[in-house]
């Protein structure tokens, strides 16, 4: 007799995506919705969870599937999803380690780019039927510095745009890729260093607790005078209320975010007003409208991972872990102890 075929649901899958993702899961009971999960509309028979990014999976989630064996990550972060609950409970969280390093790193020079050649002005300005050139300058790359915090996959590819800009390039990285750095010229220095040096400061860490913050109300002073900030990593990494501050006093010039802390509420601003936040992310959502709405900000809504060519590699992967997981042969856990 074969095994009782495993349920898996799928949740926040766009409906052109279905049919791909129906036709990747034979030998599955499937059910592909297209809403974010939530306490309503979890399935008690679900042994398989597949979330993209916009679905956190919280404690209370995972304690309502009895029968959870793994949650499938649609996305490289996974700070959406309860680990310490799944870590207790011994369900693996497996996700998808690369996509989109190409993606993320071009969605990070859109905003650049888009900042320093002011384009949401200038478009603005032609679609109202002004042809006018006045007050659109900018600024060039070609020989700026930008400081990349954290060369992981996406950073490094974040390097070599730079490089093909013919830019300077820090990189700032507790694990630093020394090989890397001589193959693709570019030098390692310390964050206060790269803060000071950089022309534009771009961040591809993960949202750990010791990156929570890593450009605070401290360090932020310490940004070089009229630098620009670029965000596509996680939002958590600023603290919001310092990147104000430095807009409004004009400490730095701009800055171009394609995620923001707690962006959840930008979404569901019902959820402030009906007091189902506590008062710090309240004052944070109170910061993401301020930033929001700055002239020197270009923000995305979480955006840079949503090309046609990184979504297909990210079923095909959340695919490979559910298959790689039923045979007892889990790859890409990330509650797994690190391999040293
Ligand atoms: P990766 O794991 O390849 O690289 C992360 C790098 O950050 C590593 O080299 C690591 O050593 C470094 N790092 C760790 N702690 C650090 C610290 N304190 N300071 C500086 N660097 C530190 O990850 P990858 O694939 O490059 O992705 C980076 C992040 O980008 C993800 O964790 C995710 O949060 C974000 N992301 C955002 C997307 C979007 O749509 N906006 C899409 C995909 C990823």
């Amino acid at each position: 007799m074969s095994a009782p075929k495993l349920n898996v649901a799928f949740y926040g899958i766009w409906p052109e995506m279905k049919d791909y993702v129906r036709s990747k899961m034979s030998g599955f009971h499937c059910t592909i919705s297209g809403k974010k999960v939530s306490v309503e509309n979890l399935k008690p028979e679900t042994d398989i969870l597949a979330v993209f990014v916009e679905s956190p999976v919280t404690k209370s989630m995972i304690n309502k599937l009895p029968k959870l064996k793994m949650i499938a990550a649609m996305s490289t972060g996974y700070d959406h999803v309860d680990i310490k609950t799944a870590k207790i409970k011994k369900i693996p969280i497996c996700n998808v380690p690369s996509y989109g390093e190409n993606t993320v790193a071009e969605h990070a020079f859109a905003l650049l780019l888009g900042l320093t050649r002011k384009l949401f002005l200038s478009v603005k300005r032609v679609k109202e039927g002004v042809y006018d050139f006045h007050g659109l300058r900018g600024i060039d790359l070609k020989g700026k510095t930008i400081g990349v915090i954290g060369t992981g996959r996406i950073g490094m590819h974040v390097v070599e745009i730079a490089k093909g800009f013919e830019m300077n390039v820090l990189g700032f990285d507790p694990f630093p890729n020394k090989e890397m750095a001589k193959k693709l010229d570019f030098t390692y220095v310390s964050l206060n260093k790269l803060l000071a040096q950089s022309d534009f400061i771009s961040l591809h860490t993960p949202l750990f607790p010791e990156t929570y913050h890593l450009i605070n109300k401290k360090n932020i002073k310490k940004v070089k005078p009229g630098a620009y900030i670029i965000n596509t990593a996680r939002g958590g990494l600023i603290d919001p209320e310092a990147l104000v501050w430095a807009l409004q006093s004009k400490h730095i010039a701009g800055a171009g975010l394609d995620v923001l802390e707690d962006e959840g509420f930008i979404q569901n601003e019902e959820q402030v007003i009906s007091g189902d936040c506590t008062e710090c992310q309240m004052k944070t959502n109170l910061m993401n409208n301020i930033i929001i709405d700055h002239p020197n900000t270009i923000v995305t809504p979480h955006n840079a991972f949503n090309s046609t060519e990184a979504l297909r590699r990210i079923v095909d992967t959340t695919i490979e872990n559910i298959r790689a997981f039923v045979k007892g042969e889990t790859i890409n856990d990330v509650t797994a102890p690190k391999k040293k």
